[in-house]
């Protein structure tokens, strides 16, 4: 029989702990039987004294069976999926599920909404006339066989652990903890079933893990997490010290994913969905270039299928906002720095993201970028547009842009991908 509070305690006093009484405490704190406030403390010891391997292996695994898991393995296709650590103008997943799939990969991207400053794919797709996130395992399964693609939330049964383990972390400061951010990532998506896996692991100032030597232990030990588990695990180490595209918000990445379903698109946004598609192709058995699906329509075709698989209109037109402000370069330069965290925090101020669970957000809210780190701007040209429901808003954001943005003489963006760890 195990105790909380002898768990808690050697945690605390940096004994490793034993599978046994991490598989308990998880299970215990998921049924109810031991109360937040004792998992809140074990999560705050985890922070301070880590997880060893074991230890780690021990947490994500009772994560992952605290719940059903998913097997697409009689669908007759390889199955991949791809996860990012968050950003902000991370549409990726967008362009990426139906290019993927229309190699005749199944693609089973479970996604989630907003958290903080980073946006949410779901509430992005919401965006679209009719789509619907909410979708049954039979769904799911019938829309994989027939598009290869489907983006939805993550049925109710998939690791209840994280799922209440999250929003205790979320108001009890443990959210950037290294094991923790492991085991709640890797539980999840081991729990999809799926037999490749790419991770998008991002370092910058709009990541959650900054520092890049912090982000690369992350991919590292997600990557051996993956590996146990029989998954063919790859990360990619990304920059997010600036936005990904030129939107940020909802319905406007839409927008710019059709540009890039289109064949066209920003330099980025195209270089990150090209390489993590390829990875996913060659984990798949795949011996393609992606780039061709995004010329000649087969990416678009998918793209289509799927928004009609999931109740969506492709054609309708996306929302259009009732206010927005643009707001001018002060002074002429090279700009140097646009950083990601303000731009997500002022898109999550339009309205993008939530103040509070469960709120719903804006389709219209965002921010256009009118130019890029290592562009020349010109005084009173625009820099970003505004837009929004409620205007009152658009002070606090402005506010907010003041401080994102610098100039210099001269100035050249780093590469976006920083590196690849298998
Ligand atoms: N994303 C997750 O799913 N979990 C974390 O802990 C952090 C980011």
């Amino acid at each position: 029989m195990h105790n909380a509070v002898e768990i808690i305690t050697a945690k605390r006093n940096g004994v490793a702990l034993s599978a046994e009484q991490i598989t308990w405490m998880v299970n215990a704190y998921t049924t109810g039987e031991v109360a937040d406030e004792q998992f809140a403390a074990l999560a705050m010891a985890i922070y301070f004294r880590g997880l060893d391997d074991a230890e780690l292996l021990a947490l994500m695994t009772a994560m992952l069976n605290s719940g059903s898991t998913l097997d697409f393995s009689d669908l007759g296709k390889p199955t991949a999926d791809k996860h990012s650590t968050g950003g902000v103008g991370d549409k990726i997943t967008l362009p990426l599920t139906p290019l993927v799939a229309s190699y005749g990969v199944a693609v089973p991207q479970l996604s989630g909404r907003g958290l903080g400053h980073t946006g949410g794919t779901l509430d992005k797709l919401e965006a679209i006339e009719g789509f619907q996130v909410d979708l049954t395992e039979a769904h799911i399964r019938a829309q994989l066989a027939e598009t290869g693609g489907v983006i939805c939330a993550p049925t109710g049964e998939l690791a209840p652990a994280d799922k209440k383990i999250y929003a205790l972390r979320d108001v009890t400061a443990t959210v950037d903890s290294l094991p923790l951010i492991a085991s709640s990532i890797m539980s999840k998506k081991l729990a999809e079933g799926t037999g490749t896996l790419v991770l998008d692991v991002k370092t910058g100032s709009g990541a959650f893990m900054q520092d890049e030597e912090d982000a690369r232990q992350l991919a590292a030990t997600m990557v051996a997490l993956g590996k146990e588990f029989g998954v063919n695990t790859t990360a990619v180490l990304t920059r997010m010290d600036s936005p990904l595209g030129y939107t940020v918000g909802n319905g406007i990445e839409v927008e710019e994913t059709l540009e890039v379903l289109a064949g066209g698109g920003p330099n980025d946004v195209v270089e990150l969905t090209l390489t993590l598609a390829r990875h996913m192709l060659q984990g798949a058995g795949i011996d393609a270039d992606p780039a061709e699906h995004l010329v000649n329509g087969k990416a678009m075709d998918t793209w289509r299928a799927i928004v009609t698989a999931q109740h969506g209109a492709p054609d309708a037109p996306l929302p259009t906002p009732s206010h927005e402000h643009t707001i001018l370069a002060p002074a002429s330069g090279v700009l140097s720095k646009l950083d990601a965290r303000s731009v997500g925090e002022a898109a999550w101020h339009l309205g993008a993201g939530r103040q509070y669970q469960g709120q719903s957000v804006q389709a219209t809210a965002g921010i256009r970028l009118h130019v890029k780190p290592g562009d020349a701007i010109v005084a009173g040209e625009p820099l970003f547009t505004l837009a929004t429901e409620t205007p009152e808003r658009i002070s606090v954001a402005e506010e907010i842009l003041q401080n994102a943005i610098d100039t210099a003489d001269a100035y050249s963006a780093p590469e976006l991908i920083v590196d690849v760890i298998r």
